[in-house]
């Protein structure tokens, strides 16, 4: 017997980051962090599982294989193989596409493991009743395979990591922000402006694993609680510049944690740094609400509100495509939910 189901899973950008584990091989995050999906950015995913004992994978990128990416797609179907029998009792063929080019530093792993989770929790409910929410138990599955691809199957911010002003938050699983949020913050831009498109020197698991030691971590963590706090607040009110303040100031203690572990590292380039110079002097002489995030790479996100989006593309455009790569940028809404393509 053969069954095949097809998603497409955006990306997400982190507000309030995830950086640190308290428990390496199960996937706990040490805080909750917060993101909203790029539902333009997306993996595109099939999956045809088959009844069998043996645990066979074949693993297709682009329609071709790809055997450097196999180890990563075996470690996650042997994590959550305790949790479903019916991924002890099948193989596997997955044949996966970005819609962004490769090798742009852009993570892919989160629209990744978000497509590929979303198909297995579907294949797993033709197999075996549900014991989850469908959506939280695709979550649950993609945190196993890469953390921040757990908050890329809502179409709401995601939080994920457990926060006692958030009801039902949980360190298994993202669970989507359904409180208010002011029209000021919603359906906000992101253009991902490519600084360097080069393998990473330090890849965000090994990045994770050096706060073990570091000497900030637990107050880092402390701040990324706050930050939760604070960033529903502001989300609630619409209060755009303290909005900002936070984003930007969670994307550079990111880096600042990079830079201070031991070993330390860096992953910004002066391209990155010449950006977020230029954005603060736009905003200084311009006043409109432009921000900048940052994930485990030189890239910068450039955050915007729809409303401002000729004079953001302007200001791209004129001022910071020249320290894109090759010109590169690429664009996304933010929000936008997972789809089921075909059966
Ligand atoms: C900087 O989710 O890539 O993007 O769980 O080890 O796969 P693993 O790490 P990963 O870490 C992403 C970290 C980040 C911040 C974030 O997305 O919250």
């Amino acid at each position: 017997m053969e069954k095949k189901v097809t998603y497409r899973c955006p990306s997400n950008i982190a507000l309030v980051k995830y950086w640190g584990k308290k428990e390496e091989g199960v996937q706990i995050p040490a805080n909750a962090s917060i993101s909203w999906s790029l539902s333009d950015l997306f993996a595109e995913t099939t999956v045809v599982a088959r009844e069998s004992n043996d645990t066979n994978l074949i693993f297709n990128y682009d329609g071709q294989p790809k055997p450097s990416f196999e180890p990563k797609i075996k470690d996650f179907l042997n994590r959550i193989a305790p949790y479903s029998e019916f991924v002890t009792k099948h193989t596997f063929e997955v044949n996966t596409i970005n819609n962004f080019p490769h090798g742009t530093g852009i993570a892919s792993s989160a629209a990744g493991f978000g497509a590929l989770a979303l198909c297995i929790t579907d294949l797993e409910r033709m197999f075996q009743p549900e014991t989850l929410e469908f959506y939280q138990r695709a979550s649950f599955f993609a945190r196993l395979g890469s953390g921040s691809a757990c908050r890329s199957v809502y179409a709401e911010p995601a939080i994920w990591g457990h926060h006692d002003v958030v009801g039902n938050s949980s360190d298994l699983y993202a669970v989507p922000y359904t409180g208010l949020v002011h029209s000021n913050l919603q359906g906000w831009k992101d253009c991902v402006l490519i600084v360097d498109d080069g393998e990473k020197k330090v890849s965000s698991t090994a990045g994770h694993s050096l706060l073990k030691n570091h000497p900030y971590a637990a107050s880092r963590f402390q701040q990324a609680q706050k930050n939760i706090e604070n960033i529903l607040q502001f989300m609630q009110h619409g209060n755009i510049s303290s909005f900002i303040e936070l984003v930007e100031s969670e994307a550079l203690q990111l880096h600042a944690m990079m830079m201070s572990s031991i070993p330390y590292f860096t992953l910004i380039r002066p391209g990155t740094l010449a950006i977020l110079e230029e954005i603060w002097t736009f905003r200084n002489e311009t006043k409109l609400p432009v921000a900048f995030t940052l994930d485990a790479g030189a890239n910068v996100h450039l955050l915007f509100p729809q409303s401002i989006e000729s004079e953001a593309m302007n200001f791209i455009n004129t001022k910071l495509l020249v320290y894109c790569k090759n010109g590169l940028y690429l664009c996304s809404s933010t929000g936008g939910s997972p789809t089921k393509i075909a059966e």
